[in-house]
C-alpha cells in the first residue's frame, strides 16, 4: 500500500518535470527557467497536485525497496544532537516524510532546539503553515532552483490576501535556506479583483532567508511583521510584491518585476516593488534594500504608501529603466507626503535618476543612511545566526 503510493506519485512528478522543461527558454537552466517565466501558463505545476499525496500522513518507505532511493545517502540524516533535531523530507519516500507539512507537524511545540527540516530537491505542491507554537524551525532546501514549495490560492479562494500564502510562518526564529516559495495562481489581468496570490507570509519575529526564491505576481512576499533578514534572495512579482509592516533588511537580492510591459513613451504604471504598511511614527518598521538589483518588465514604482508612515530605503542598488522617473507614490493621499520616509542612496542605473522624483523622495546623506546599511537595522547582533549555523550536509 505504502509502496504503491510512492510509485504512483513518481511518474506524475516525472511527467510534470518533463512538461516544465518543455517551457524552458534555455536548456541550461533547469527549474529556474520556469520560475523566472511565470508569465507562461502555470498549468504544469498543477499536475503535481494530482499525485496522491496526503499532507498529514508520515510515510516511511525506507524499509521497502524503492529504486529512487538508490543514490540517497544511506546514513542520512545524521542523528539528532543535544541542540539540533533533523526532520528529513523527500518526495520519493527515501526518508521520514514526504511532505513538508508532515515534518513541521512532527516538530515538538515550543522546542528550544534548532529543528532542521531538511527538504530534498523537488516541487512540493502543498500549502504549508508553521504555527506560532513551533519556534526555531529551519527549512533547508537544495538550491532555490531545485527545491520549491508551491500552491495556488488567491485572495478569492482563501478569504483574503493574507490567507492566500503558499507558505505561512507565524513562529519566531524561522530560517529558510536555498529553497523557493511559489504561488502559481493565474497571473492577474488588468482590472482583476481578488487575484492577489501570496507565495510566502512571514509573520514571525527574527526570521532569516538565505539564497531563497519568492515567485508570484501580485503580492508575492508578505513581509508582514517582525524583524527579518533576506540575503542573496530572488524576488519576483508585479504589483506590491513586497508588502507588509515588518522591519527587514534585504542584502544582495535580485528583484525582478514581471509587471505588464508598457510601450515607450507611455506613462501608465503597471506595478510597484514595495507597499510598506507602517501605520504610525511610534512603530519601528521599514524595508531597507542594500546592494540589490531591480530589473524585469513594466513601468513600476519603487514603493507606494500603503499606510501613512510607509518607510523604504534603497542603497547601492542598481535599477533598470523600468522604474518610473517619479519613483514613488502616496496612494492618492497627499497627506502621506509629509509622513512617509522614502530614501535613496548611491543607486545606479537608468532607473536611479533622482531628478524627476516626487518631492517627498529623499536623497539620503551619508549620515542618514547609516542605520539602514547593515544587520544592526534589524538588531541582528541579538539573534541573527550565520548561514552555516546548523547546516546539514547530505
Ligand atoms: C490522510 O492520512 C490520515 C492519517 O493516516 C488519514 O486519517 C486520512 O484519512 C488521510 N486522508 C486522505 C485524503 O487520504
Ligand atoms: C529557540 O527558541 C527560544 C524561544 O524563542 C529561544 O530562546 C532559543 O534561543 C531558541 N533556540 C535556538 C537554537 O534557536
Ligand atoms: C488551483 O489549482 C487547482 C488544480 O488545478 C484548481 O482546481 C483550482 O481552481 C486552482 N485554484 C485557483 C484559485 O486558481
Ligand atoms: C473574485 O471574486 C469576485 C466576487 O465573486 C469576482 O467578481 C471576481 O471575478 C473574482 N476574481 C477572480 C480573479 O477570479
Ligand atoms: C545557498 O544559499 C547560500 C546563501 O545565498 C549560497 O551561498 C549557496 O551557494 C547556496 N547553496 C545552494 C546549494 O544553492
Ligand atoms: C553586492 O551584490 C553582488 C551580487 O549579489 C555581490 O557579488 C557582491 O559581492 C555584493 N557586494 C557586497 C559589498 O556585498
Ligand atoms: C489613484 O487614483 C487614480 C486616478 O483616479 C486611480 O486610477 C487609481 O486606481 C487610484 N489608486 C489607488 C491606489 O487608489
Ligand atoms: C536624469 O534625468 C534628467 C531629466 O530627465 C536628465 O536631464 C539627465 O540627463 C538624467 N541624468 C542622467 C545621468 O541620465
Ligand atoms: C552597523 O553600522 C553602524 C553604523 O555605522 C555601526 O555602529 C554598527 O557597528 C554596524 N553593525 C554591524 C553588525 O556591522
Amino acid at each position: 500500500m505504502v509502496a504503491k503510493i510512492a510509485i504512483i506519485a513518481l511518474p506524475c512528478c516525472t511527467a510534470a518535470l518533463l512538461l516544465l522543461s518543455s517551457h524552458l527558454h534555455s536548456p541550461a537552466t533547469s527549474l529556474l527557467g520556469i520560475l523566472l517565466d511565470l508569465a507562461t501558463p502555470s498549468l504544469p505545476f498543477y499536475l503535481l497536485a494530482s499525485g496522491n499525496t496526503n499532507s498529514t500522513e508520515n510515510h516511511r518507505y525506507r524499509d521497502e525497496y524503492n529504486p529512487f532511493c538508490d543514490d540517497f545517502p544511506p546514513d542520512f540524516p545524521p542523528p539528532d544532537t543535544a541542540t539540533v533535531s533533523i526532520f528529513c523530507v523527500d518526495p520519493n519516500g527515501c526518508c521520514s516524510f514526504t511532505t513538508v507539512q508532515a515534518a513541521v507537524n512532527a516538530v515538538p511545540s515550543f522546542s528550544r532546539k534548532r529543528n532542521v527540516v531538511w527538504i530534498n530537491k523537488g516541487i512540493y505542491y502543498e500549502k504549508v503553515t508553521v504555527p506560532a507554537t513551533k519556534p526555531n524551525i529551519t527549512f533547508q532546501g537544495q538550491g532555490f532552483d531545485l527545491t520549491a514549495i508551491a500552491w495556488n490560492d488567491t485572495a478569492n479562494s482563501s478569504h483574503g490576501t493574507f490567507y492566500s500564502a503558499s507558505v505561512s510562518v507565524f513562529a519566531t526564529g524561522f530560517v529558510a535556506k536555498n529553497i523557493s516559495f511559489i504561488n502559481v495562481a493565474p497571473i492577474p489581468r488588468p482590472g482583476d479583483v481578488g487575484a492577489q496570490a501570496v507565495a510566502l507570509r512571514i509573520g514571525g519575529d527574527q526570521a532569516a532567508f538565505w539564497g531563497c526564491g519568492f515567485f508570484g505576481a501580485q503580492d508575492t512576499l508578505h513581509d508582514d511583521r517582525g524583524r527579518h533578514y533576506f540575503k542573496e534572495c530572488f524576488i519576483q512579482g508585479s504589483i506590491d510584491f513586497i508588502f507588509g509592516d515588518a522591519r527587514s533588511l534585504y542584502e544582495n537580492c535580485r528583484v525582478i518585476s514581471m509587471a505588464d510591459a508598457v510601450p515607450a513613451g507611455v506613462r501608465t504604471i503597471t506595478g510597484s516593488v514595495t507597499a510598506h504598511g507602517r501605520e504610525s511614527e511610534e512603530e519601528k518598521t521599514g524595508y531597507s534594500f542594500v546592494n540589490c538589483s531591480i530589473g524585469g518588465t513594466g513601468r513600476i514604482w519603487l514603493g507606494r504608501a500603503w499606510r501613512p508612515y510607509s518607510t523604504v530605503v534603497f542603497a547601492y542598488t542598481s535599477m533598470s529603466d523600468i522604474i518610473a522617473s517619479e519613483g514613488w507614490n502616496d496612494w492618492n493621499d497627499s497627506s502621506r507626503d509629509q509622513t512617509v520616509f522614502y530614501g535613496e542612496y548611491r543607486c545606479t542605473g537608468d532607473g536611479a535618476n533622482l531628478s524627476d522624483r516626487v518631492p517627498y523622495a529623499q536623497k539620503l546623506s551619508d549620515g542618514q543612511v547609516l542605520p539602514y546599511l547593515n544587520t544592526s537595522y534589524i538588531d541582528g547582533d541579538r539573534w541573527l545566526m550565520p548561514y552555516c549555523d546548523s547546516l546539514i550536509f547530505a
